[in-house]
This record gives structure tokens, C-alpha cells and sequence, in this order.
């Protein structure tokens, strides 16, 4: 198992994380923990995993990136079980479907800024034994200020100003992370997973669709493995999407 690459995953029962786990674990010498707020989604996305085409292995935590008792917790199991990280991926986001006002604008920011930025800096010092450490914010195109303000760019049409807000923000946050951790060998990158079928939006076949708009979320799983193995490296520090990197 230490001879593994060990990859945690935040928010990794569903949508982008759980296509992302399950391209991982299809390659050997893998190990991929499924941190979800809720410990039994997680068991339930492992076992539907484990009927995949699994060469690596799996495990299960329980992290709530809005808890930091949580957060702590899975920082000590992990460090007990595994004594590092090497590739770190903050997944965990939302939309606040259904919500309005300051509830809409304070889940948003909490979830994808405060969660983020804990519990991402939480599992540096795991990330810091790794030989070779990787942080990825999955951040979104519509978090780009430059995209925002080009009209002709297809992402400055859609609103979702809070949520908007907030990748813009997780960007922010992943420029400062990268200037500061560099120099320790750390691959701090963003990265956009593209408009893809999840619950982000809500759950109705219209909202996981985005009215037929989203693509396979594996699609994003596959662009995220190039990054772990190390084809994008010379993108270290920038937003990266499938086919390239966006402004920030
Ligand atoms: N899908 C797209 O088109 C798209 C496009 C651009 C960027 N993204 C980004 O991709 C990431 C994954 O989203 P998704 O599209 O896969 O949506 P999703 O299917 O809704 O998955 C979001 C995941 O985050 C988890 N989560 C939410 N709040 C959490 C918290 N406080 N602590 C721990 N986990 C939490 C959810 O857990 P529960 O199941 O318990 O709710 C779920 O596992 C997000 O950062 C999103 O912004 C998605």
C-alpha cells in the first residue's frame, strides 16, 4: 500500500469526484480515499466502484469541509494510515441549489472558499512528506474574471453570480497557494471540469443535464488523471481545463 500512490478526493461520492475516482482506480498501484461529509454515500459509491474495472484499492472517510472537528479527524486518519498525500484533490462544491440571499451567497462561500482553503492548507503538512506532491482546486471557467468580462466569451453569458463569485475567490486562493508552496515541490494547479452531468445544479434529469448541455463527467476524471501523472506539469501554477489553461 505505501508503494501506492495515495490520492484523497473531496466530495468523492458523486458527479466530478467519483468520475475522478474511478478513472484513478482503474490503474494499478492507486490508492484512492473517498472523503464524503456522509460516511455511508461514501461506502455506497466505494462498493459501486469496487464492481469497476478497480486495479487500485479504495478506502472511505468521513470530511465535511465545513467542519473543522471533521477536518482534523480525517487529517489524523489519514496520517495514521497512510503518513502522507500525494495528490490532493479539493472537489467538494456546490451550487446551493433551492436557496436564496445571504443563505444562497454564505453556503456557497462556505462550502467552496472557507472549505477549501481549510481544508486544503489542513493536509499541507501530508502532502509535505509525499516525494511527489500534488494540490488540484477544481475550480470552474466561470470563476475566470477575464472570461467574465470578454462578452464574446461563451462564459460571460451565464449568470450564477454567487457561485461565480466564489471560483473567482478558490482562484485567488490557489495563485497564493502555489507562490508560497513551489519552493517545497508542491503542483499546485486549478482546474475547470467543463460543463458535465452531476447534482452541482440540482437534481432533476434537466438541472444534471444542464438542459442537455453536460458532457460525461469521466471526460474530466481522464483530463484530471494527465495532471496527476505529470503530462501537464509545465502548466504548474495556472487554470488548466481539458484543453488547455484559461485566463484567470
Ligand atoms: N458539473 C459541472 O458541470 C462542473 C463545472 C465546473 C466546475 N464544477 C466543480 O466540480 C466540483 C464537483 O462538483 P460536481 O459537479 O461533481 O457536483 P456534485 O455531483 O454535486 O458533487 C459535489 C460533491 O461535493 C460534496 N460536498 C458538498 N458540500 C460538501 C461539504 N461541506 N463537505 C464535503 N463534501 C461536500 C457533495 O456531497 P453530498 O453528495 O453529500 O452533497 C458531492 O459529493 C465542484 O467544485 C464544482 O464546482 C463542476
Amino acid at each position: 500500500m505505501s508503494e501506492s500512490t495515495i490520492v484523497l478526493i473531496t466530495g468523492a461520492n458523486s458527479g466530478v469526484g467519483y468520475a475522478t475516482a474511478k478513472t484513478i482506480v482503474s490503474h494499478p498501484n492507486y490508492h484512492v480515499i473517498l472523503a464524503c461529509r456522509d460516511a455511508s454515500k461514501g461506502q455506497e459509491a466505494c462498493s459501486q466502484l469496487q464492481t469497476t474495472n478497480t486495479q487500485g484499492t479504495l478506502s472511505v472517510i468521513q470530511l465535511d469541509v465545513e467542519d473543522d472537528a471533521s477536518i482534523s479527524k480525517a487529517v489524523n486518519t489519514v496520517s495514521e494510515q497512510f503518513g502522507r498525500v500525494d495528490v490532493f484533490i479539493s472537489n467538494a462544491g456546490t451550487t446551493s441549489p433551492g436557496s436564496t440571499g445571504r443563505d444562497k451567497i454564505g453556503k456557497i462561500f462556505s462550502t467552496n472558499v472557507f472549505g477549501a482553503m481549510l481544508v486544503s492548507e489542513a493536509f499541507v503538512p501530508l502532502l509535505l512528506q509525499s516525494r511527489r506532491p500534488c494540490l488540484i482546486q477544481i475550480s470552474s471557467g466561470l470563476g475566470s474574471l477575464a472570461l467574465a468580462y470578454d462578452l464574446q466569451s461563451a462564459h460571460s453569458v451565464a449568470p450564477w453570480d454567487e457561485y461565480r463569485m466564489s471560483k473567482a475567490a478558490l482562484n485567488m486562493m490557489t495563485i497564493q497557494m502555489h507562490k508560497r508552496l513551489k519552493d517545497q515541490n508542491i503542483r499546485v494547479f486549478a482546474f475547470c471540469p467543463g460543463l458535465v452531468r452531476s447534482m452541482l445544479r440540482g437534481s432533476s434529469e434537466e438541472a444534471v443535464s444542464a438542459q442537455g448541455h453536460a458532457g460525461d463527467p469521466m471526460e474530466s476524471g481522464k483530463a484530471i488523471m494527465e495532471i496527476i501523472v505529470g503530462r501537464r506539469d509545465g502548466d504548474v501554477g495556472k487554470f488548466l481545463h481539458k484543453g488547455g489553461c484559461y485566463p484567470w
